[in-house]
């Protein structure tokens, strides 16, 4: 496997793939890689000729700086996963490769970044709005894998993709989870053995707020948020940040029950101080 920290060599090999008419497909991470990560090189490596996985954690959709300090880093291991994974090319450039000004744009996501994660996380999606499209020209990938772990990102970065005009596919990937139900995430090194295991409500959580929409019994979509928020609160490991059940375009919450069915439900839980975050279709 090509390991790449500068772009002008990434942006020669992959010149030259592409003049031979292959096609590019670009997985963007920020390392600490674990099965859900290698799930998507896969996925990647099947459906185009090279592959290519950038590991940059972007320090500018960090709103708290602890996080981004104990953030994990693992270059050594990540690059020998992605090798044995099959993966073409790594990518990780440092902070000043990416960012060589100070120069930061703006987008108008309307209220796409402005609810859940968005309203949590000041300028979040901004970042990754903006280090994505950075990645983007860089590598000019044919298709581009993302993680529905991650909802309200990837539609985020499916509208980052529409106002720049990227010719690009974003593939939607299946969230991958622990053998509890815990949704797979580079945080999750991060927690103690107790917490692991308490963790797995949230899951739970999602799956009970999904029976009771789908087999209509329950009175109100209000009534479905508070039983889900109580039953993990009720962990002293854990403490519900929200709770949404929302339009899975628009992200806007849905109040009608007979409208819930096709929704999506999104969750954010600290426990400690590692925030994680899961989602359900309840379609
Ligand atoms: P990171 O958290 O490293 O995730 C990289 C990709 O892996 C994202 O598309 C994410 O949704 C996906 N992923 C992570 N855990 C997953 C899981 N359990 N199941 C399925 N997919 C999963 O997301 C980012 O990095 C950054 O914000 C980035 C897009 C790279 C921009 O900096």
């Amino acid at each position: 496997m090509k390991v790449f920290r500068k772009i002008k060599e990434l942006a020669e090999w992959i010149h030259a793939h592409k003049g031979e008419g292959g096609s590019v497909g670009f997985v963007p991470t920020m390392g600490a890689l674990h099965r859900a990560h290698l799930e998507l090189v896969s996925r990647a490596i099947k459906e185009n000729d090279v592959v290519v996985c950038s590991i940059f954690v972007n320090p500018i959709q960090f709103n708290n700086k602890e996080d981004l300090r104990k953030y994990p880093r693992t270059l050594e291991s990540d690059l020998a996963k992605l090798s044995e994974a099959g993966c073409d090319a790594a990518f990780c450039p440092d902070e000043q490769e990416i960012y060589p000004g100070n120069e930061t744009k703006h987008y108008d996501f309307g209220h796409l970044d402005k609810v859940m994660e968005g309203k949590y996380r000041e300028g979040h999606f901004n970042g990754v709005a903006v280090v994505v499209d950075r990645l983007f020209r860089i590598v000019t990938p044919n298709r581009a894998y993302f993680g529905e772990k991650d909802y309200q990102q990837l539609q985020i970065i499916k509208e980052m993709a529409r106002i720049e005009g990227h010719p690009v596919d974003i593939v939607a990937c299946p969230t991958v989870r622990e053998n509890n139900g815990l949704a797979m995430s580079s945080r999750n090194s991060r927690l103690t053995p107790g917490q692991r295991s308490e963790a797995s409500r949230i899951y739970k959580g999602l799956l009970m707020a999904r029976k009771a929409l789908s087999e209509g019994k329950a009175k109100s979509v209000d009534q479905v948020i508070r039983d889900v928020v109580s039953f993990i609160d009720s962990s002293p490991e854990l403490r519900v940040e929200y709770f949404e059940i929302a339009d899975p375009e628009t992200l806007l919450p849905v109040r009608d029950v007979r409208q819930a069915p096709g929704a999506v439900g999104c969750i954010a839980v600290y426990a400690g101080d590692v925030r994680l975050i899961d989602n359900l279709s309840f379609n």
